[in-house]
């Protein structure tokens, strides 16, 4: 990821320099593309898997070509630090995350940790030194597609998830988080105060994942809040038995009763204005021709405010037992950051989010943290079909170069 040279860009004037390459975003996203690329066309890169350990190698090696220092904390986020946080002070820190969703897109997560290795080449071609340390984080595992817990790296970070939870999670086949942690060569993951104090500030660079800058006309927004969301497992139970033979009265088939979860869950966010999702479903022993022994579902529940999705889910619970695995309050950024970054890139415009990010969890841990969100002309997300332009990923690499430089000046 050499910047382009100002020839190659066509730009004469100096201040121009520092400007990305409309294509540049692009390219790297591109080289990272072999990593996980499922039938459909998107990836499927989940926590402490091979596909993981490839990313991990590609943030290596990218923080290596470029000098930068190397840290493993001990919750398994991966850091490359321009200056030393622990002699010169808590640093500027951007990045983002490289794990994905099932069939997840190209720019959740990759563009906020591309864009910061682009951003830091800006700052170095154009002579820039900073006054303070400069870090890219990447945070493991921020999707929980795995282990069911969203933003596992920054929450055991902070000791928000304890690393005996942690260790417990389990996934689809039954392997333990400390199990899947072991095999990939790493000691037992724990919070890591001493790595959370070397974050001085943190902004982290994202694709929007909803239509919210369409119709504003800029390609770049400031993040103000994350809505209040959690997850919730439905374990529903029934009887196995024979699809050719049990009469329909005489059977217990909880694909029933999740039918009738799944309807309640929506009707109810449509009556208090949230959002639920059941995304993710397991049928056992998911055969054609018998009727299921167990159903478990997971609802996924955001909304504005945190009443409105804990109405949802006591809908929900009235039918069936739930069980939240995980909770996130309203998650505000730092207000007086956001202000400044909006002022810094000409009055961007300032945007909430119903989507998880690692920022809300340094946020919710006291770090003062901004994001920066890209413009998505269709909104799609957590898909295959996931998009941002080159020329607005280029806009959010400049910003991010804008940014940077204002607070590590
Ligand atoms: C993370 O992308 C989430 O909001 O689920
Ligand atoms: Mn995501
Ligand atoms: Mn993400």
């Amino acid at each position: 990821m050499t910047p382009p040279s100002p020839s190659q860009r066509g730009d004469t004037a100096a201040i121009q320099w520092q400007r990305c390459h409309p294509a540049a975003v692009r390219g790297a996203l591109e080289a990272l593309g072999d990593v996980g690329r499922a039938p459909s066309g998107g990836f499927r890169r989940f926590a402490w898997t091979r596909e993981d350990h490839d990313l991990r190698e590609w943030f290596d090696g990218e923080a290596g070509a470029r000098g930068l220092d190397l840290v493993t904390d001990r919750a398994g986020n991966r850091w490359a630090w321009w200056g030393d946080p622990d002699a010169d002070g808590p640093g500027v820190v951007t990045g983002s995350h490289l794990d994905s969703v099932p069939d997840g897109g190209a720019y959740d997560g990759p563009l906020g940790v591309v864009s910061a290795f682009h951003a830091l080449d800006a700052l170095r071609a154009d002579g820039f030194v900073p006054a303070r340390p400069l870090g890219i984080a990447c945070f493991g595992d921020e999707e929980g597609a795995r282990f069911g817990v969203a933003c596992a790296g920054s929450r055991l970070l902070t000791g928000a998830l304890s690393a005996g939870r942690a260790a417990a999670l389990v996934d689809g086949d039954g392997t333990a988080m400390g199990e899947a942690v072991a095999r990939a060569g790493h000691a037992p993951l724990r919070p890591d105060p001493e790595a959370l104090r070397r974050v001085g500030v943190f902004v982290e660079l994202h694709v929007e994942q909803g239509r919210g800058l369409v119709d504003l006309g800029r390609p770049v927004a400031v993040g103000t809040a994350i809505h209040p969301h959690g997850r919730w497992r439905i374990d529903l139970a029934g009887r196995a038995d024979h699809a050719g033979t049990t009469a329909l009265a005489d059977r217990d088939d909880p694909v029933l009763a999740l039918a009738r979860v799944v309807l309640a869950a929506r009707a109810a966010a449509e009556r208090h204005d949230a959002l639920a999702t059941c995304g993710k479903v397991r049928v056992e022993p998911n055969g054609v021709n018998a009727i299921p022994a167990r159903v478990t579902a997971w609802l996924d529940a955001r909304g504005a405010d945190a009443e409105r999705v804990r109405a949802v889910v006591a809908e929900v619970a009235a039918l069936a037992p739930v069980v939240e695995e995980s909770w996130t309050d309203r998650t505000p950024f730092d207000p007086g950051l956001a202000a400044r970054l909006a002022a810094l890139l000409d009055g961007a415009p300032l945007l909430a989010t119903g989507a998880g990010h690692d920022a809300g969890v340094l946020a919710a841990a006291g770090v003062p943290t901004g994001m920066l969100y890209v413009r998505n002309p269709t909104g799609v997300s957590h898909s295959p079909d996931e998009h941002a332009p080159d020329a607005d990923c280029a806009a959010g690499v400049d910003a991010l170069v804008t940014v940077l430089r204002e607070l590590a000046g």
